[in-house]
């Protein structure tokens, strides 16, 4: 349902229309979901996070002082320090408030495909270890069922030694013949994730994505597959930025 929200700075000049969808996303989550009495906040990847992180330090340091945050990966972590925000582990804090995350796609039922930073099995941690799990994203993002945009298929993270086997797999046995092993830019090598493993981008039928917890407990089933990019009812709600200065709220 989209909601106007007029109070948010969408005109900034510098910032494309993507990027003012992305921002007035992430404002509108934080101001609707961390409150003072959070203080255990995870904080996704990927490049609407930013916002997020912005408008959380705009909440003051009377409040952050007495927050921990704990980060899906290198990329959140810096940006955390940067902030001079309370940095944390999900080991010292394995139950979290409240953590806010991108999202690649979000169908209409909530469920995503994340994965695209390769950074999925934190988010996934973080995402089941919150008491509330929040999606932000521009409008782009928002579908009716998942692969209708983000063709480049559902992100596996796999250990190295297994790669080879679990492509043919997916390749030849659970139909997605087009997955490809991801390779860092100008082809240097594999992307390799803040765990030290591949990423593998598998794209399914539409078909197969009618279901999308089937087919991502199909593969979790692959020996070396360490996390699917597929977030099956986790997120409670997701803030989508619109064009015209709107929210779509899911
Ligand atoms: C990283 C992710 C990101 O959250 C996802 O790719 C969305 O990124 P962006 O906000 O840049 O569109 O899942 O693994």
């Amino acid at each position: 349902m989209p909601v106007s929200t007029g109070a948010l700075p969408i005109t900034a000049k510098n910032l494309s229309v993507i990027e003012q969808s992305k921002r007035l996303a992430a404002y509108t989550a934080v101001d609707k979901h961390i409150l003072p009495e959070h203080k255990i906040i995870g904080i996704g990847s990927g490049s609407t996070v930013p916002y997020v992180v912005e408008r959380i330090v705009t909440q003051g340091n009377e409040l952050n002082k007495d927050r921990v945050f704990i980060p899906t990966g290198f990329q959140s972590k810096e940006l955390i320090v940067m902030s001079k925000l309370n940095l944390g582990d999900v080991d010292q804090y394995p139950t979290i408030d409240v953590t806010i995350d991108g999202a690649d796609e979000v169908d209409t039922e909530l469920n995503c495909i994340k994965g695209g930073g390769a950074c999925h099995l934190r988010e996934k941690v973080l995402a089941e270890a919150a008491k509330t799990f929040i999606l932000v994203a521009d409008y782009r993002k928002n579908v009716e069922y998942l692969g209708q945009n983000f063709t480049a298929g559902v992100p596996i993270e796999v250990v190295p030694f297994a790669y080879a086997k679990v492509l043919q797999n997916l390749q030849h046995v659970l139909g997605s013949p087009n997955a490809t092993l991801r390779m860092a830019k100008a082809k240097a090598g594999p992307v390799v994730s803040d765990n030290g493993n591949f990423i593998i981008d598998a794209p399914f039928s539409r078909e197969d994505m009618k279901d999308p917890y089937t087919i991502m407990a199909r593969i979790k089933m692959l020996t070396g597959v360490v996390e699917v990019g597929l977030f099956c009812h986790m997120a409670e709600a997701s803030y989508f930025g619109n064009e015209d200065g709107s929210v779509t709220v899911k």
